[in-house]
């Protein structure tokens, strides 16, 4: 039977999450909410219902799946909003940065809903997301499985218990697209140093790290055994593994700027 799901928030993430629903298999029925008119004009193009506020949906509207994806600093007062339904059984999935499930908890404290919290990140936008999610302990199976299901039509999904890893899982996954984009864009400037057009240069490092990211997934072997076997010993490869891997200066790089985002996103978390 088809599930009702409300989107609170049509943005960038919104809007990702809207359209993996739309092309995906799962039978749901949307119904967005947006301040936003432009966001609700796109909305209405693509043959989804939108409204200005919550107040402003049917009385007898009740969904299934309430998936807030507004700013951090916006999410109180929608909650606020959702008050009408906190008897009923549905799931309210917010994939707010830093946004705990105990302050979404004080908002709604005796509710028979459940509450959930994801951490998306941008690839979400052509349906490569990943998104980590975290229910409360009354949260129920079912709307952990409607999670899943609506979460599925743009990436892959991963559970985790404990929510004091949120912070690091935003620090590699959520942030991680941006990573990755500094890499492009150095291999990019080096091929060009290196004696390469800039349009070459960018269409080789571009191939290359999806090439690479796709055969990574695909494989049985890890990262670190792929790599290995592509550097032959006195090879060119080898050669650049030599400089690149030199006293472990990639791996404290990393690692710094993961325990920067990590350190960021608690401190926001406080903030909001
Ligand atoms: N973008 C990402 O890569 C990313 C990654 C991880 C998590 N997230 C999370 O996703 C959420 C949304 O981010 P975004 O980048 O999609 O933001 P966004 O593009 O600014 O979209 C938010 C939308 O929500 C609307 N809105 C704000 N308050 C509202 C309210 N009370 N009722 C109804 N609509 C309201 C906004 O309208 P107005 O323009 O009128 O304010 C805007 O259209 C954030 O909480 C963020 O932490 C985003």
């Amino acid at each position: 039977m088809s599930k009702t799901i409300l989107l609170v928030g049509c943005g960038k993430m919104g809007s990702a999450m809207l359209r993996g629903w739309q092309s995906a298999e799962g039978d749901f029925s949307i119904h967005v909410v947006d301040s936003n008119e432009e966001m609700r004009a796109r909305a209405h193009a693509g043959g989804v219902p939108a409204y200005a506020d919550i107040a402003a949906l049917d009385s007898n509207f009740s969904p299934d799946g309430i998936v807030l994806a507004v700013e951090p600093g916006a999410i109180t007062r929608v909650l606020g909003e959702c008050l009408r339904w906190k008897d009923t059984d549905a799931a309210v999935i917010s994939v707010a940065a830093g946004v705990r499930l105990e302050d979404m908890s004080a908002v709604l404290p005796s509710t028979s809903m459940s509450l959930i919290r994801v951490m998306p990140n941008i690839p979400a936008v052509i349906g490569e997301g990943m998104m980590v999610c975290c229910a409360s302990a009354r949260a129920s199976k079912t709307s952990r499985t409607l999670t899943t299901q609506l979460l599925e039509g743009i990436g892959t999904v991963a559970w985790i218990d404990d929510e004091g890893q949120m912070d690091a899982v935003t620090a590699v996954s959520g942030c991680g697209p941006a990573y990755v984009f500094a890499f492009i864009e150095a291999l990019v400037r080096a091929g060009v140093a290196a004696g390469l057009s800039e349009d070459l240069s960018r269409r080789l490092a571009l191939a290359t790290a999806a090439g690479s990211s796709r055969m990574a997934l695909e494989s049985d072997e890890t990262a670190e055994e792929l790599r290995r076997r592509v550097a032959t010993p006195g090879g060119a490869t080898s050669a650049a593994m030599k400089v690149l891997l030199e006293g472990d200066r990639l791996d404290g790089l990393l690692h710094e700027s993961v325990e920067a985002a990590k350190k960021r996103s608690k401190e926001l978390g406080k903030d909001s």
